[in-house]
């Protein structure tokens, strides 16, 4: 086999998303994976699509909490077909439709196989980092549904706790985390309210399942978020939500707060309008809440750092993913895809996810 490919390749931390979009970011090509070093346990994929994740936009610039090393090719999971497997590996067959799992490998993942990004034509992986394609799924969902379905799981289920007929606000929505947060909300019985900045992408996120929307772009003449609390009191019988799940924090993030029942459960679970343009983990601003509406609203706040746990409690995270599976196999969860893209129009890709654009997911496809 010596079918020659492609990969991205990241050669150093950029200085800015801009950056790595507009000059780091190249193209190059790549030999078929040489199987005589592989282990007898490793799998060669030739992918056929691979996500643009946010993650992926951050970590370009040095600013996720958990880095690869430059050089590396992005692109936390893909999907594609087994085109080679060693001697002992007895799940898989060349073939085999798999996705990839980003605790095992590419850029998220610790050890041999953190090189094997997805934005390639081919990647290793070892066996056990790769799980069957759910079979009503094409290569462009499957490789949007892990961890843009693990996070909600773990942020909706593991940390809030969310019953049926509970309320849920869920900020950013339209994402690829958001979107995958509004069907397991659904899933699991809540009425759910959402934000974003979009008339066009909100109808979208309405129309995927959530009861209520709301615009938190600035009123024309007004600086600032405007304030949305009343209208989630009036979608609530006047209570608030019992559940907010906040993936974009500043000022959106304070406005949810203050939009929680008195007892209610605030998740963190990321700050998008809070991530400044130039790179390095120092550039980082400080999410901040204020206290006081905590104490006398009786909250409770709480992270949820789905991979960092995921990765110190490897039995926990077998049922989170168990049941992901599950669920996408039963046709339940559904990855929405607005955006796909050759490997080589990459810089329109990756330009697209950073400039707000995609709704979903936004692939890749070698
Ligand atoms: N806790 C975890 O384990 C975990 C795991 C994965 C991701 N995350 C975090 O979750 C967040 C969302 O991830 P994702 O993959 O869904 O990202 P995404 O696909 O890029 O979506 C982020 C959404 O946030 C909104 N947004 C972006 N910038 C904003 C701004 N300046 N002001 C207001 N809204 C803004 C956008 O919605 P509109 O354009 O519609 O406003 C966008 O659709 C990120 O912060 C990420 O770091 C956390």
């Amino acid at each position: 086999m010596n079918d020659t490919g492609r990969k991205i390749i990241l050669p150093r931390y950029a200085d800015s998303p801009g950056q790595a979009i507009d000059s780091l970011l190249t193209l190059q090509e790549m030999d078929f994976p040489d199987v005589s070093e592989l282990g007898s346990t490793d799998v060669v994929v030739a992918v056929k699509s691979t996500s643009v994740a946010y993650v992926d936009l951050i970590m370009m610039t040095g600013q996720y909490q958990h880095m690869a090393d430059p050089p590396y090719t992005p692109g936390l999971e893909y999907s594609g077909e087994v085109v080679w497997a060693g001697s002992d590996v007895d799940n898989l067959k060349p073939g085999d439709r798999v996705m990839s799992d980003f605790m095992a490998v590419g850029p998220r993942s610790k050890g041999d196989y953190q090189h094997y990004g997805g934005w390639a034509s081919y990647a290793v992986a070892p066996k056990h980092g790769l799980h069957p394609v759910p079979q009503q799924y094409d290569f462009d969902e499957a490789c949007s549904l892990l961890v843009n379905y693990e996070t909600p799981y773990f942020a909706l289920v593991k940390r809030a706790d969310l019953q049926p007929g509970e309320s849920v606000l869920i900020t950013g929505a339209s994402g690829a985390a958001g979107m995958a947060a509004v069907q397991i909300a659904k899933l699991l019985g809540a009425s759910v309210i959402v934000t974003g900045r979009s008339d066009a992408k909100l109808a979208t996120v309405k129309a995927y399942g959530a009861d209520h929307v709301i615009n938190t772009s600035s009123i024309e003449g007004q600086d600032g978020v405007p304030r949305f609390r009343e209208t989630v009191k009036a979608c609530t019988g006047g209570n608030g939500v019992d559940v907010v799940y906040d993936s974009v924090g500043g000022e959106v993030g304070q406005e949810a707060l203050r939009s929680l029942a008195f007892g209610g459960r605030y998740v963190i679970v990321g700050w998008a309008s809070n991530v400044p343009d130039s790179g390095g983990r120092a550039a980082f601003a400080p999410d901040r809440l204020p206290t006081n509406i905590m104490q006398m609203k009786c909250l409770q706040v709480m992270g949820s750092p789905m991979a960092i746990y995921s990765q110190r409690y490897p039995e926990l995270r077998a049922a989170q993913l168990q049941q992901v599976l599950a669920w996408a196999e039963e046709g339940k969860l559904r990855p929405y895809v607005s955006h796909r893209f050759p490997l080589a129009d990459f810089r329109e890709a990756v330009r697209a996810k950073f400039d707000g654009d995609v709704t979903g997911s936004c692939i890749l496809n070698p």
